[in-house]
């Protein structure tokens, strides 16, 4: 997590910082800072008031004294010290002629810190990044170029790393150094960037590359050097970005959130363009398994964190229903904890939105090297999965800033469903018939997404009615499960209230004791498969006294019938059915978060972004 951002050669510095840091947010904010050359030297401005950071470091911008050299800039998600000025990057050396950012966290850092203060070093904050400046500080001290003495330090640390560093004595001059965190470095010709993530350059810079593990960039306006961990020349691999500005822009919506949820009609109708032929043929043009590879594979284990998880979910009913594969499931972060059978006929795909969450990374990483084929569902492209992976399904649901996830979460769910029929075209589990209807009822999705967002104001009003409730319960059977995990989840995440997403059937064998009278609960009771049984659950927590509301079906009266409140939504295909129930869930959260005066975009203690363990 946190955000990086540096510049040099630009008439205007200060502004392509802060706007940098503020579409950088969505990785950390927590506190933030710049360093800039100025003509007296390094001047570092830093706050850590939350989500109020940045608006006083636009204040304190104005006091820059003179013209600026090169630039740099943090947004910080705080993992090692509490959020506090001194904690807030960039860290100086003791000279005060070095500044450094830096995203990841350095496992080694007690150990580094300890030889520091004993060679004389006086540490001033509680972070591990702060070694990174005093380590450059000793390295120059000893006669090395800023360079020489970043790659010195990025050798000294263990553990993830993403850093700039700027030196008082080559005032036009950013070193970036890249370790598993991500890093881009992009120019004009006459500017040089560098940043965390690509919405942060975009409309600035002409040309973006990514640094791979182990590379260390000198950036100088219009010009990048790269360096590899052997110290040769390297050529950056140039990125492909088809973002452009107005996507990391809020275009006349309050926020981040409500925009990007509005834009989920045309991110799955994006998602599916070109990959559903109408003879009934899923074209997956990213997919670099062969199709021979995946008809022998034995088993699926899908590994992904949070919302994506949620989307796995879903895509193991689908997987299993129509192509007939074993799949299982896992929270990334355990996966490769608990020693799984792997091997080259285990499909491993990884979902992520951001394709950079370690979690996930690592346990993709985990799997190639048990020689299982690994895909991944990404909506970033050339993120460090898609660059990982045998074989990429990208999302295209543009830039997603808000830290909730939305438009991201149906786009996966769409991608994966797609991927199901695919895998079950090739293993011949479906007629080539039945493909292409379930094709043609995905091609309705876009618009039905459409009509359920029409009802916006009803389940506004709704969320209005329960804005003093301070307890919620999700309740789905089948698909409509991960749908009542992923309304929790955004209810928790932005609105900060108690929601607990759980199997309607699983309620009985414990939590049904947590209910008392007027306790809310949503479920999910569209038609799919399990509705009877669902209803019975239903039933049984309106018999506790829970005050009941049902996400239904149009026209369905006789569920409407049953809740206090119903939201409504089209129907589709049961297996689709995710994709349309969870948009009132959304709409619920974002309502409550709202009446409660949240930050939507900004949630506390959150990142959009994970790059730690
Ligand atoms: C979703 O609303 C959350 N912000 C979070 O759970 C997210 O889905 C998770 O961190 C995974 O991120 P990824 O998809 O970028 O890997």
């Amino acid at each position: 997590m946190c955000g990086i951002i540096g510049v040099t050669g630009s008439p205007d510095s200060i502004t392509v910082l802060l706007d940098g840091l503020a579409r950088l947010e969505y990785r950390g904010y927590d506190s933030a800072g710049v360093a800039l050359q100025v003509p007296s030297g390094l001047w570092i401005e830093r706050s850590a008031r939350g989500t109020e950071s940045l608006s006083d470091l636009v204040a304190a911008l104005d006091r820059a004294p003179g013209p600026c050299g090169a630039g740099i800039g943090h947004t910080r998600w705080a993992t090692h010290g509490r959020p506090s000025e001194v904690n807030a990057h960039p860290h100086r050396d003791c000279t005060g002629t070095v500044a450094v950012v830096h995203n990841g966290i350095i496992e080694n850092h007690f150990e580094l810190a300890a030889e520091l203060s004993a060679s004389g070093h006086e540490l001033v904050s509680d972070t591990d990044s702060e070694v990174l400046a005093h380590l450059i500080e000793a390295s120059l001290a000893d006669g090395k170029a800023l360079v020489d003495a970043v790659r010195a330090c990025v050798r000294s640390v263990r553990g993830s790393l993403a850093m700039v560093a700027v030196h008082s004595a080559d005032p036009a001059l950013l070193v970036a150094a890249r370790r598993v965190s991500p890093l881009i470095v992009a120019t004009t010709d006459r500017i040089g960037f560098v940043a965390s993530d690509v919405p942060a350059l975009l409309g600035r810079a002409d040309v973006m590359y990514v640094l791979e593990d182990g590379q260390v960039a000198e950036v100088r306006p219009g010009e990048i050097r790269v360096v590899g961990a052997d110290g040769e020349i390297s050529v950056p691999v140039e990125l492909k970005v088809d973002w452009d500005l107005t996507a990391a822009q809020k275009g006349g919506f309050d926020n981040f959130m409500l925009k990007e949820i509005h834009e989920q009609p045309a991110a799955v109708a994006d998602t599916l363009m070109g990959r559903l032929s109408p003879g009934g043929t899923v074209l997956l043009d990213e997919m670099r398994i062969d199709d021979d590879e995946l008809r022998e594979v034995e088993k699926v284990f899908i590994v992904a964190c949070g919302s994506s998880y949620h989307a796995g979910l879903v895509a193991k009913y689908a997987m299993e229903h129509w192509a007939r594969m074993a799949v299982e499931i896992d929270i990334a972060s355990e996966f490769r904890y608990r020693d799984p059978i792997l091997d080259s006929r285990t499909l491993v795909v990884g979902v992520s939105q951001s394709g950079e969450t370690l979690d996930t990374l690592q346990a993709i990483r985990y799997a190639r090297r048990w020689n299982a084929k690994v895909l991944v569902v990404t909506n970033v492209v050339d993120s460090s999965m898609a660059r990982e992976a045998d074989g990429v399904f990208y999302t295209r649901a543009g830039p997603e800033i808000g830290v909730a996830a939305t438009k991201t979460f149906l786009a996966q769910l769409v991608a994966l469903e797609t991927l199901s029929l695919y895998l079950a075209g090739l293993r011949g589990t479906l007629y080539p018939a039945e493909i292409s209807d379930l094709l043609d009822s995905m091609q309705e999705l876009p618009a039905k997404v459409a009509s359920a967002l029409g009802r916006s104001e009803e389940v506004f009003n709704l969320a209005a009615a329960y804005a003093a409730s301070a307890e919620f319960f999700f309740i789905g059977r089948h698909v409509g499960y991960p749908v009542a995990l992923e309304g929790a989840l955004k209810l928790k995440e932005i609105s900060y209230l108690h929601a607990e997403g759980y199997p309607a059937g699983e309620l009985k064998h414990g939590p049904i004791a947590l209910l008392e009278e007027g306790s809310i609960v949503v479920g999910i009771a569209t038609r799919t498969r399990l509705w009877e049984k669902m209803m019975a659950n239903v039933a049984e927590v309106r018999a506790r006294g829970a005050v009941v509301v049902l996400v239904a079906n149009e026209g369905d009266e006789e569920t409407g019938s049953v809740g206090d409140a119903t939201l409504w939504v089209p129907s589709t295909h049961p297996l689709f059915a995710p994709v349309l129930d969870v948009i009132p869930l959304q709409l619920f959260a974002y309502a409550l978060a709202r009446a409660r005066g949240n930050d939507v975009d900004r949630p506390r203690n959150l990142a959009k972004t994970v790059t730690v363990e």
